[in-house]
């Protein structure tokens, strides 16, 4: 097997869709798969991935605190990533440690650009000066119709500030995601998550196979 040189800077891949695509149960695969083949990896989320995001992370996702204007919302997505860049990702990825992450900045567009309605060039000034140029090295899109997403997260029960939304506002972040792919197919590649866990697995695996080969 192929060992990658520990000097270089580790590559940062990130897992995006709408809710229950089952991103969970596809992050551990992705992470075990790169794991087997001598990568080291560190999986973390957003918003979150330290202690002072993952409490922006409670205010973001609790609907009883108060009101959150969708502006709020942005800059507090934004706030929350700013101390994850630069207290986890930049440093991990400096040290050679690849950085799997549950949603990042394409999620602000889909759900606080396409699903509230906030214009894109607001989006596009906060990454400019948050990211400083840092961009996921693949995103996986992972994709299903909405009816089938929310399907399996109203049957888990208790639902999130996000999760109590309606079809139309998912059909929305649905759209936004599907298109940015569109535009930048080079990072962003839809898997088509409706099938069962191995065919999608076996998607991802394809991918990577595909990646990999010209990462390492
Ligand atoms: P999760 O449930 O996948 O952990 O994500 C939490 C919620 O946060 C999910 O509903 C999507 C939302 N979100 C945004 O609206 N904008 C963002 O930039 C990110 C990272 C997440």
């Amino acid at each position: 097997m192929k060992r990658r040189k520990q000097s270089s800077r580790g590559k940062f891949i990130t897992l995006e869709g709408v809710e229950g695509v089952g991103k969970s149960t596809h992050l551990e695969f992705l992470g075990h798969y790169l794991q087997d083949r001598g990568i080291s990896v560190q999986i973390t989320r957003e918003p979150g991935g330290t202690p002072a995001a993952d409490k922006i992370r409670q205010i973001l996702l609790t609907s009883h605190m108060e009101k959150l204007q969708p502006m709020s919302e942005l800059l507090l997505m934004f706030a929350a990533r700013a101390l994850h860049v630069e207290n986890v990702i930049r440093p991990a990825l400096e040290a050679g440690v690849w950085i799997i992450c549950d949603r990042f900045t394409d999620a602000s567009y889909a759900y606080q650009g396409g699903g509230r309605g906030i214009a894109t060039r607001h989006i596009e000034s906060l990454e400019r000066m948050v990211l400083k140029g840092l961009r996921p090295d693949m995103t996986i899109l992972l994709d299903t119709k909405i009816e089938v997403g929310m399907a399996r997260v109203r049957k888990r029960g208790l639902l999130d500030r996000f999760e109590q939304e309606k079809d139309d506002f998912f059909k929305r972040v649905r759209r936004v995601y599907l298109a940015r792919a569109h535009r930048d197919p080079r990072r962003i590649k839809v898997v088509n998550a409706s099938g069962s866990i191995a065919d999608v697995q076996a998607q991802i695996s394809a991918l990577l196979i595909k990646r990999l080969a010209s990462w390492l």
